[in-house]
């Protein structure tokens, strides 16, 4: 499989492609079946899928995470060949990305980019904001495919499109699990199988907390996941928070017109992971 490493060689294949539409999975690679899940969607609406694996330094505000986030551009493409023949990758160095200044824009989000990861990784945001929107501008995508497990970058993104102007489609899809329920992640390859294993509680919680969503109160709910964590070891809490689906707020009180999702870090070791479940109306 043909790895394109430069825009320059990229941008070429694709002005010679320009009558196709093209679908665009962004990923920082250690490619999963979420990731594929999200190359098949593309593929199916589209006639090309370009994925791009490029770790971004500027979305990381913790550099030992950085440093160990996973990179496995060769088995990546490995799997990918066995998808089809009408995807292709784009890896550039950050150098040809960025320029000779490796540093972030800030964008003006909005509220949505004060909650949650926004108030919890410093700088964040604006990283994945500014990376998107060089990956957009050399892929030129018709669509681009992104998974709801970062459901707050989702919305970041669409509201990327919307400030930059973009003529692209913003497609979410849905999180992909493992068989015990974890959501998939490139971060899962650092756990343990003990840490694998106990990360099980993540979306079994969720899950109780959808069961109780009916029936008790959202502060009860909180007490309620806060105690779970505190009895287990193995893991520790970052957040946990139900907030309103469209706007990310945190909320107190439900109201039967909005509709709500629950939020949830938890750090196993050193591996943060993140989930969420929605849980309709309120
Ligand atoms: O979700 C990710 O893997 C990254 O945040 C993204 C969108 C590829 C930007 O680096």
């Amino acid at each position: 499989m043909k790895i394109y490493k430069t825009q320059a060689e990229i941008q070429r294949y694709i002005n010679a492609k320009r009558s196709l539409s093209i679908g665009f999975v962004p990923t920082m690679g250690a490619l999963h079946d979420g990731h594929l899940s999200l190359v098949n969607k593309a593929l199916i609406e589209n006639e090309l899928c370009v994925v791009s694996i490029f770790v971004n330094p500027t979305q990381f505000d913790n550099p030992n995470d950085l440093k160990k986030y996973p990179r496995t551009l060769q088995k990546d493409a490995s799997l990918l060949q066995t998808v089809s023949d009408k995807v292709l990758i784009y890896a550039p160095n950050a150098t040809d990305l960025y320029g000779s200044e490796i540093k972030s824009r800030h964008f003006k989000f909005g509220p949505i980019a004060k909650e949650m990861e926004g108030a919890f990784r410093h700088g964040h945001f604006d990283g994945v904001g500014t990376v998107v929107s060089l990956l957009f501008d050399a892929v030129k995508p018709s669509s681009a495919y992104f998974g709801e497990k970062d459901f707050q970058q989702l919305q970041i993104i669409k509201k990327l499109v919307q400030i930059e102007k973009y003529n692209i489609q913003i497609v979410g899809c849905d999180i992909v699990r493992e068989r015990n329920g974890l959501a998939k992640s490139s971060r899962n390859t650092r756990l343990s199988e003990k840490q694998f294993d106990e990360a099980a509680l993540i979306y079994k919680t969720l899950k109780e907390v959808k069961q109780k969503w009916g029936s008790i109160s959202i502060s009860s709910i909180n007490e309620y996941v806060k105690k779970v964590f505190k009895q287990h070891n193995g893991l520790e809490l970052e957040y946990f928070v139900i907030a309103n689906e469209a706007t990310l707020k945190t909320v107190k009180r439900k109201r039967n017109t909005n509709t709500y999702r629950a939020f949830i870090v938890v750090f196993s070791g050193e591996v943060r992971l993140i989930d969420n479940l929605s849980l309709g109306q309120g």
